[in-house]
C-alpha cells in the first residue's frame, strides 16, 4: 500500500498501522476507557442528513472562513497534537508546511517536538499556541510572553485535561514518555526497523516547548510527571479570567461542551470556544461536540466563534458542522495518520483531499460560499 492509494480516512489509517510500531499506532488510535465517545464523535454526524438545494450557478466556491481574526483559506485547520515526531521524523514541521500551503491554521502543542518560534519563522499561516495551566503563576507568564515574543495568533487553552484520560490501550502497551515498554510492546518497536532507523538517524526527541522551563531530568521528562506535579488541577474561572486579560488578543478554550460554560467564556472575554471532548481521550460516556454544537452557537454563536472537533473524517462532516453554524472544524488524526503514514506529503494529500470533497460537497448543496450554509440544510433523524 503506497500514499497514492490513500483515498480516504480508512486508507491513511491503514498505511500508519503498517508503518508505526504498534504502542505508537494505539497511542494515536486510541481513546479513554470503552472508547465510546471516540466511537460517537463520528457517528453522531451520521445521525443527521444534508439536505441540498439544485440549480443555483455554483460554478465558484469559496471555502474561506474568518476564526477569531485569521482568514483561513479551508473550513478546517490542524488541531494541536503532542509528540508528532514520534509519529514521523518530521513531525510539527510537516504539519505546519502543509497547512500553509493550503492557507489554514495550524495548533503547536505544549507537548510538541519542534519549537513555536522555529515554526513561527518558517510559515506565516495562522499558528495558535495550544496552552496547559501550570501551579507556578510565573512559569505560566513566562511562557505566555514567549508565544507573545514569538508572534502567536491565537492562544488556545486547553481545558479538558484537569487531570489526564484512562488509556487503556497505552497502558497495556506500556507506552509513556520517555518509553517504557512492556515486552510485548518492544517486540512491536522491532518489527518495524524502518520506523526506528528514521527515528534514531534524526535530531534527538524534544519537547522545546517545555525544556527551557521545566527540569528535563535525563533528556525527557515523563509527561505522566508533568501532567500530575506541575500542572494545576485547582484552576478556575478567575485564574483563566487572569489570563486572558495578560494575554490580550485572540483567545481561546478548548474543551468547552456545556452552554453554562460557553456563556462564562465570552464573559470573561475570551474571543473563541472549541467544543471539543479531546478526541474521546479524556471522559468517555461525554457527548460529541457535533452534537451540542446548535445549543452552544444559539447561546453564544453572536459573542464569539465557536469553533468543534472530534471524529471528523469527511468533507460533509464539515459541512454538516458549519451548518450548524461552527466557523471552523478541527482535526486531530485525520492528519497524524497521514503524517505517520507518509510525512508532510502524507499531510499534504490529506488536505488536498479534504478540499477537493468540501469544494464537491458544497457544489451539490448548492452553495458558493460557507456562510450560506444553514440548518434548513440539515435534518437530524
Ligand atoms: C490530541 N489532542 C490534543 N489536544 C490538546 O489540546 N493538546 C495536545 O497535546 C493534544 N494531543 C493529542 C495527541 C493525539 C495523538 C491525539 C489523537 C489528539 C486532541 C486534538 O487536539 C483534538 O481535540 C482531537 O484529536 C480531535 O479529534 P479527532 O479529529 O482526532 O477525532
Amino acid at each position: 500500500m503506497r500514499l497514492s492509494d490513500c483515498h480516504n480516512f480508512r486508507d491513511f489509517r491503514e498505511l500508519a498501522r503498517r508503518r508505526l510500531p504498534g504502542p505508537i499506532f494505539n497511542y494515536i488510535d486510541g481513546a479513554a476507557d470503552d472508547e465510546v465517545t471516540y466511537c460517537r464523535n463520528t457517528a453522531s454526524f451520521e445521525a443527521c442528513d444534508l439536505v441540498p438545494n439544485i440549480l443555483r450557478g455554483v460554478e465558484n466556491v469559496d471555502l474561506s472562513t474568518t476564526v477569531m481574526g485569521q482568514k483561513l483559506a479551508l473550513p478546517i485547520y490542524c488541531s494541536p497534537t503532542a509528540l508528532q515526531r514520534l509519529f514521523h521524523h518530521q513531525g510539527e514541521r510537516a504539519v505546519a508546511a502543509a497547512a500553509s500551503q493550503y492557507g489554514t491554521l495550524f495548533g503547536v502543542s505544549s507537548l510538541g517536538t519542534v519549537s513555536l518560534e522555529e515554526l513561527r519563522r518558517a510559515y506565516g499561516t495562522p499558528q495558535a499556541y495550544q496552552f496547559y495551566f501550570h501551579k507556578d503563576r510565573g512559569l505560566n507568564r513566562l511562557m505566555l510572553e514567549r508565544a507573545k515574543g514569538a508572534g502567536v495568533d491565537v492562544m488556545m487553552l486547553t481545558v479538558d485535561t484537569i487531570t489526564g484520560g484512562n488509556r487503556e490501550r497505552d497502558l497495556r502497551t506500556g507506552f509513556s514518555i520517555p518509553l517504557r515498554l512492556s515486552l510485548p510492546g518492544l517486540l512491536q518497536f522491532a518489527l518495524k526497523p524502518r520506523w526506528a532507523c528514521n527515528y534514531l538517524l534524526h535530531e534527538r526527541f524534544r519537547l522545546p516547548q517545555l525544556d527551557q522551563h521545566v527540569d528535563m531530568g535525563g533528556g525527557t521528562i515523563s509527561i505522566g510527571r508533568y501532567f500530575t506535579e506541575m500542572l494545576d488541577p485547582t484552576m478556575n474561572w478567575d485564574d483563566v479570567a487572569e489570563m486572558v486579560r495578560f494575554w490580550n488578543g485572540q483567545f481561546c478554550l478548548k474543551g468547552v461542551m456545556s452552554v453554562a460554560d460557553a456563556r462564562r467564556a465570552a464573559d470573561i472575554g475570551c474571543t473563541g470556544i472549541i467544543l471539543s471532548n479531546h478526541g474521546g481521550r479524556q471522559l468517555d460516556g461525554s457527548r460529541s461536540a457535533f452534537d451540542q454544537l446548535a445549543e452552544i452557537v444559539d447561546a453564544v454563536g453572536d459573542r464569539i466563534d465557536v469553533l468543534m472537533d472530534g471524529g471528523v473524517q469527511r468533507g460533509t462532516h464539515v459541512l454538516k458542522a458549519l451548518s450548524l453554524g461552527a466557523r471552523a472544524v478541527g482535526v486531530g488524526r485525520y492528519y497524524l495518520f497521514p503524517l505517520a503514514a507518509a510525512g508532510q506529503a502524507g499531510v499534504e494529500r490529506a488536505l488536498s483531499l479534504m478540499r477537493e470533497e468540501i469544494e464537491r460537497d458544497m457544489k451539490l448543496m448548492g452553495c458558493t460560499s460557507v456562510d450560506q450554509l444553514s440548518r434548513d440544510n440539515l435534518r437530524f433523524r
